[in-house]
């Protein structure tokens, strides 16, 4: 199996694939909501706390993890130690969760790139988001398909499954290649733009300003390490796939600090062009910037539109190369997360590529649809939350404590990892992975979860979180032991791999 393993045809080709995967939507769409919602320039300190302890650490964890056992999430776990297999398959359950609603925010982003055109959202573009295009439907109704959503959202999905029945080599690396460089380009136009706006000052001081009272509440801490997990793309399966591609010599630790903090410097542009703008619009309307800031989709979605409604010029090509810097972030990132189903399918039950791809994806897209429909909105929101903070999260804090504790698979990773790396890790990788996310990460998913439980999430019915937040968080588990037992691996599939004893010759760096 291991000869006919896909490959990267370079080392800049995993890093544009790895890197493409990390910035997306989490970093436009998701980062400047959460850091002003959770203390402005005080949430920086969690964030760098969780980047430095948590997200850097376990992304060397994972990249080393695929690189050894070079299978997919399930497999390169089972290879490891049979019991574990289940943490793979929970987290392709979990990135198979976020599928199916990503590639709907794709699919929005993928409608407003062509409204921009003529700014068809108009003066009001709340009302245009809400009543006309999503039609949003009370919390728990369907409510009918809304076609619009629908047509955008078979474009996104034949686009990532043509790219996935592709290949690796021809397919991810390609697409990422290409779309990579242009969305860096695209966005800094946009950064600049906004930075040079009238009033970017005060926004730029109201996402930096500080709220050190905030630095107590487990939820702000909560908040970093979810944002740092999902956007870093670790925690569910994805990283540990990409990196089960790399060639046998390959540097691992060096290729994970280029990862992290390529994505992290694109989250604080992100932030930087948002509140600009935010600022701008603050000050065209006379108000401070708390007023204008709103969450996630309103803020990409509503706000947005809105800030360029009011450019002085060019307001067409803003919202084009916004809305077009939103969907090429997506798409590298969907592509990741499906290709951890793909692979998993593919490897457990023996089917070619091509039918993996279309058997995973295509269950992905199917079930996608529930949220283009009119009630798609209230899904969305409450299955992002939940699986974000007890799927994500949660399966990043079980791996390094499995890894660190019951399978005690530390130090093996680390003399892997070393063998073939330039940079050595230190005892802080040890001490990060086995001690401080493990306490840190485990009393705060713990408050978390108390907290959770004492009170339903947003102003949903309790019904309705418990059907759509909390059975999706634990059915993902469920689905994670029921794919363990579901078939037995191929003879010889779990025999570890000739890649898996690597040494200190092999360090000649892809
Ligand atoms: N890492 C991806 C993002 O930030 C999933 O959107």
């Amino acid at each position: 199996m291991d000869q006919q393993r896909p490959m990267f045809g370079s080392r800049a080709g995993f890093i544009f694939a790895a890197v493409g995967s990390a910035i997306g939507l989490g970093n436009i769409w998701r980062f400047p909501a959460v850091a002003y919602e959770n203390g402005g320039g005080a949430f920086f300190l969690p964030y760098l706390f969780a980047l430095l302890t948590a997200g850097i650490p376990l992304l060397i964890l994972e990249f080393t993890m695929g690189h050894k056992y070079r299978g997919s999430s399930p497999l390169s776990f089972a290879r490891m130690n049979k019991n574990a297999e289940w943490l793979g398959w929970w987290q392709v359950a979990i990135s198979f969760v976020i599928a199916t609603y990503y590639s709907v925010i794709i699919a929005w982003a993928l409608s407003y790139t062509i409204f921009s055109f003529k700014l068809s959202w108009g003066s009001d573009p709340t009302t245009f988001l809400l009543s006309d295009y999503l039609q949003v439907a009370e919390a728990g109704a369907f409510g009918g398909v809304v076609p619009q959503i629908l047509i955008s959202l078979a474009v996104t999905w034949i686009v990532v499954l043509g790219v996935l029945i592709a290949g690796v080599k021809r397919g991810i690396e390609t697409a990422t290649k290409i779309m990579i460089p242009l969305l860096v380009f695209l966005f800094l136009i946009v950064v600049i733009r906004a930075l040079t706006l009238e009033g970017a000052v005060d926004g730029l001081n109201a996402f930096f300003k500080p709220e050190w009272s905030q630095l107590t509440n487990g939820k702000v801490w909560i908040a970093a390490y979810g944002q740092i997990f999902f956007s870093l793309s670790i925690g569910f399966a994805i990283m540990i796939t990409y990196s089960s591609y790399l060639p046998k010599k390959s540097d691992i630790t060096n290729n994970a600090f280029i990862t992290g903090f390529s994505n992290s410097a694109f989250e604080l542009l992100a932030g930087f062009g948002v509140f600009s703008a935010l600022g701008f619009m603050a000050m065209q309307q006379g108000v401070g910037v708390d007023e204008v800031v709103k969450s996630g989709v309103i803020l990409a979605f509503a706000v947005f539109p809105q800030i360029i409604n009011q450019f002085p010029f060019a307001n067409e090509l803003f919202g084009f190369l916004f809305f077009g810097s939103l969907v090429l972030a997506g798409f590298t990132s969907l592509i990741s997360i499906v290709e951890t189903f793909v692979a998993g399918v593919q490897e457990k039950f023996n089917v070619s590529r091509t039918k993996s791809v279309l058997i995973g994806g295509g269950a992905a897209a199917l079930i996608s649809i529930l949220y283009a429909t009119r009630g798609g909105l209230n899904f969305l929101d409450t299955v992002d939350y939940f699986i974000n903070n007890f799927g994500v999260a949660f399966a990043g804090l079980v791996e390094v404590i499995l890894l660190s504790w019951v399978f005690k698979q530390l130090d093996p990773l680390k003399s892997h990892a070393d063998a073939v790396s330039d940079i050595q890790l230190g005892a802080w990788w040890k001490i990060c992975l086995s001690i401080i996310t493990p306490l840190v990460l485990g009393y705060m998913m713990f408050d978390n979860i108390r907290q959770n439980i004492a009170g339903p999430y947003g102003d949903y019915p309790q019904n309705f979180v418990n059907t759509y937040g909390w059975t999706v968080a634990v059915g993902a588990i469920v689905f994670g032991v029921v794919f363990m037992y579901a078939k037995r691996w191929k003879a010889g599939t779990l025999e570890a791999p000739t890649s898996s004893s690597a040494s200190s010759s092999d360090k000649e760096v892809l």
